[in-house]
């Protein structure tokens, strides 16, 4: 009945995702010091997800209210799209622009870069993409599905564990003019390195001088120092400076919505009048792909957002886990000190947010993975909501090992 040629034989098997692919190999090691530091999620000090209580009171008031479970708009819940656009630019321009303003609810962060690559990819015909070496493992994908080639422009001295910022600018100032550029709000993943408030000055002229576009990646608004103006700094200044721009947002780690997919995509124009056009393109786009997003991660992130009381509530919770990782971070650098651990680990204190970008080899990775059943991805980028006080020494114990005996 059925004929052994398949349309499906000649299709290859796709390499496994970096990130999922690691976390589910720790998920079926059952050594019992195993450690999973790949994915980038908040955890308690016992390994637990940890669901915000200011997020735990807002779904409690939902359930009260009583939610309905009929479409949103295509272009979601418009209260929450207006509110993450305030909190990333701002009061004072917010108020100010709101024509020239144009936010969707988008799938998480993700979505949200997606859908404007997408858009760039239908309206900036042969725009050249460029995003940060190394950056988040998904943007090359993301643009390459899409059928766009990426280029890269340098972003990190392996040598010195910083910026290399003359390279950065180079590589902008040579790269034809338009580009769209993508460009990490805060906490840069993988290395944790950002662009200092004066480094940021220069770079909006570069984009002005280049009328390169760019596409802010904010993830982690909040993460990064605890302060969420401070963490928009980057975003603000440019929308100060009358550059027009793209924002992707995500509310996955500093809401704790991870699974929610709560997310918000902004478009900046210097035109209100093209405000309408913008709107109905990307919702043109968002019908074709998933018709409306969900509702109740965006209900939960509206509710937050727009209660004074819960809005300060949730401030409290975000410095409550930038302060967590900050002192894990010191406890790692100072058990490697301890410990008299090859290499000099200053780095893992001048970096920030989740991420602490180890520099160690993939080989030590793997060696990591195989021989002490620490778990993370190959460019050696430890997610710090991984470790916790008790687990610290088994990490640098086993640090220490893969790199004084590499056998
Ligand atoms: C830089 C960056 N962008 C986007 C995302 C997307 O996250 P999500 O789609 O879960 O919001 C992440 C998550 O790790 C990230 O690090």
């Amino acid at each position: 009945m059925y004929s052994s040629n398949s349309i499906f034989e000649s299709i290859p098997e796709a390499p496994e995702d970096a990130v999922f692919g690691i976390q589910r190999q720790c998920s079926t090691d059952e050594h019992e010091m195993k450690l999973d530091l790949s994915v980038g999620a908040y955890r308690t000090e016992e390994g637990k997800p940890w669901i915000l209580p200011v997020v735990k009171k807002a779904e409690l008031k939902l359930m009260e209210i009583g939610l309905n479970h009929e479409y949103l708009p295509i272009e979601g819940n418009k209260r929450f799209s207006s509110l993450a656009a305030n909190l990333i630019l701002g009061d004072a321009f917010y108020n100010a622009n709101t024509r020239r303003i144009v936010s969707v609810q988008a799938l998480s962060g993700t979505g949200a870069v997606r859908l404007g690559a997408e858009f760039a990819c239908k309206w900036f015909r042969n725009c050249v993409v460029y995003i940060s070496n190394p950056t988040w493992v998904n943007h090359k994908n993301i643009f390459n599905t899409l059928g766009i080639k990426v280029r890269t422009y340098r972003y990190w001295n392996a040598k010195t564990f910083s910026i290399n910022f003359e390279g950065m600018k180079q590589d902008l100032r040579d790269a034809p003019d338009g580009c769209l550029v993508v460009l990490h709000a805060c906490a840069h993943n993988p290395t944790g390195t950002d662009p200092t408030q004066s480094q940021w000055v220069e770079l909006s002229k570069i984009f002005k001088e280049k009328s390169h576009i760019p596409f802010f990646d904010s993830s982690y608004q909040g993460f990064a120092t605890g302060d969420l103006d401070k963490d928009a700094f980057p975003i603000r200044y440019f929308a100060s400076q009358g550059h027009e721009m793209f924002i992707a947002q995500s509310f996955a780690k500093n809401m704790g919505l991870y699974g929610e997919r709560v997310g918000a995509f902004t478009a900046i124009t210097t035109n209100a009048r093209s405000f309408t056009a913008i709107k109905t393109q990307l919702c043109r786009l968002i019908r074709a792909n998933y018709s409306n997003p969900p509702r109740f991660g965006a209900a939960v992130a509206e509710m937050v957002l727009g209660d004074p009381a819960l809005f300060q509530e949730w401030k409290l919770c975000l410095k409550s886990m930038a302060e967590r990782l900050q002192l894990l971070r010191e406890k790692l650098y100072d058990t490697l000190i301890l410990k008299k651990t090859p290499g000099d680990w200053s780095h893992i204190l001048r970096q920030i947010g989740l991420f602490c970008y180890t520099g160690i080899t993939a080989k030590q990775v793997e060696h990591l993975v195989t021989r002490f059943h620490i778990y993370l991805i190959p460019n050696g980028r430890i997610s710090l909501a991984g470790l916790s006080a008790k687990t610290i020494p088994y990490l640098v114990d086993s640090l220490h090992a893969v790199i004084v005996e590499p056998s």
